[in-house]
């Protein structure tokens, strides 16, 4: 555990306290309904700088901002399409980042040197609150990725973060307690800076509710020379081996929805009942793996479509280890 303060009181003033730590440049982990955030100024290089420091991650990989309403888009982007404006009009605030052409305020710093930004106005009373908060204080958006580790799974609980990175932060950052996220896997990411809008990573903003906002196809990732570290091939990985729709076997745990029988001796780490519990259970699941010391892991993927692409995303790439 580090030294940092935990924060489960999330009232007015303690927003008000947190976004001056922002505006001081200390980090803020903080909940959204996806996962939770490691979050600082988007403005101030010295503070993202202690983002990639706790996180290990290198620094090529851009953030995305997260602004407290869809009018400060226009603050980090430019050509902003009009079919990102009915994507912006229809999500948010929700579990949807959109990679826009940069303004002058995203510097290098934030877009890992690239010629756009992702945007984001989390759909959560703590989020929120905060980013109000720092806006009233006259801030511009809080740069936040998940706050894990760099490969490791996000964090869903404010427990989790502090698990987690506690030890690389200091005593002035704070992690924000708004408890477990509700959505569970991480924003729908779409590229808005070509003529159609791009999947770059799935979420519970699925293609098919893209398409009705803008009357648009949707492309998928492939052949994208775009950096997204979460489409590295391996990654959302729990120290545990992940094996997929294989029979478990004694001593391994389990992950299934909860039709599925556990086999004896099979360790069940969660029975979700659809696919929506799926997905807000499944990080907190793979963490418990990693606590109870298994050494395996057996998922049986959801099948259907909506979040459940989402989540074969995440396991995929889960399964391909650290
Ligand atoms: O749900 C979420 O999106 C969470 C919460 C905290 O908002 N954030 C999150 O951040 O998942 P992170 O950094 O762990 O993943 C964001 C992904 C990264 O893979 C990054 O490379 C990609 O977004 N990204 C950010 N800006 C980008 C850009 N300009 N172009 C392409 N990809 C970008
Ligand atoms: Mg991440």
């Amino acid at each position: 555990m580090g030294p940092s303060q935990f924060v489960s009181h999330c009232t007015a003033d303690a927003m008000v306290v947190a976004a001056q730590k922002l505006i001081d440049g200390h980090l803020v982990a903080f909940p959204t309904e996806t996962v939770y955030g490691l979050g600082a100024d988007a403005t101030n290089e010295m503070a993202i700088a202690k983002i990639y420091a706790a996180k290990g991650r290198p620094a090529d990989h851009p953030l995305i901002v997260h602004v407290h309403s869809m009018h400060a888009m226009g603050d980090w982007a430019d050509e902003i399409p009009a079919f990102a404006i009915a994507l912006a009009r229809d999500f948010w605030p929700g579990p949807m980042t959109l990679i826009l052409n940069r303004s002058s305020l995203a510097q290098d710093f934030i877009t890992g040197g690239q010629n756009s930004v992702g945007v984001r106005v989390p759909d959560h009373v703590v989020a929120l609150a905060l980013l109000s908060a720092l806006h009233g204080l006259g801030g511009k958006g809080i740069a936040a990725p998940s706050a894990n580790r760099f490969g490791h799974v996000s964090p869903t609980t404010a427990q989790a973060v502090k698990d987690e990175l506690g030890s690389y932060l200091n005593e002035q950052d704070q992690i924000l307690d708004g408890g477990p996220c509700t959505v569970g896997v991480e924003s729908t990411i779409i590229d808005c800076t070509g003529d159609m809008p791009k999947i770059l990573r799935p979420g519970a903003i699925t293609a098919e509710m893209i398409t009705t906002s803008t009357g648009l196809e949707v492309l998928d990732s492939t052949g994208t020379s775009i950096r997204v570290s979460g489409s590295l091939d391996a990654h959302y990985a729990p120290a545990a081996q992940v094996l997929l729709d294989q029979q478990p076997l004694a001593g391994q745990g389990f992950i299934a929805l909860v039709a599925t029988a556990t086999p004896q001796d099979v360790i069940r780490l969660a029975s979700p009942n659809n696919d929506v519990e799926f997905a807000q259970s499944l990080y907190a699941s793979l963490r418990k793996a990693d606590e109870l010391g298994l050494t395996h892991v057996v998922i049986e993927q959801p099948t259907g479509s909506g979040i459940a692409v989402a989540i074969r995303d995440r396991l995929k790439r889960a399964a391909n280890g650290r």
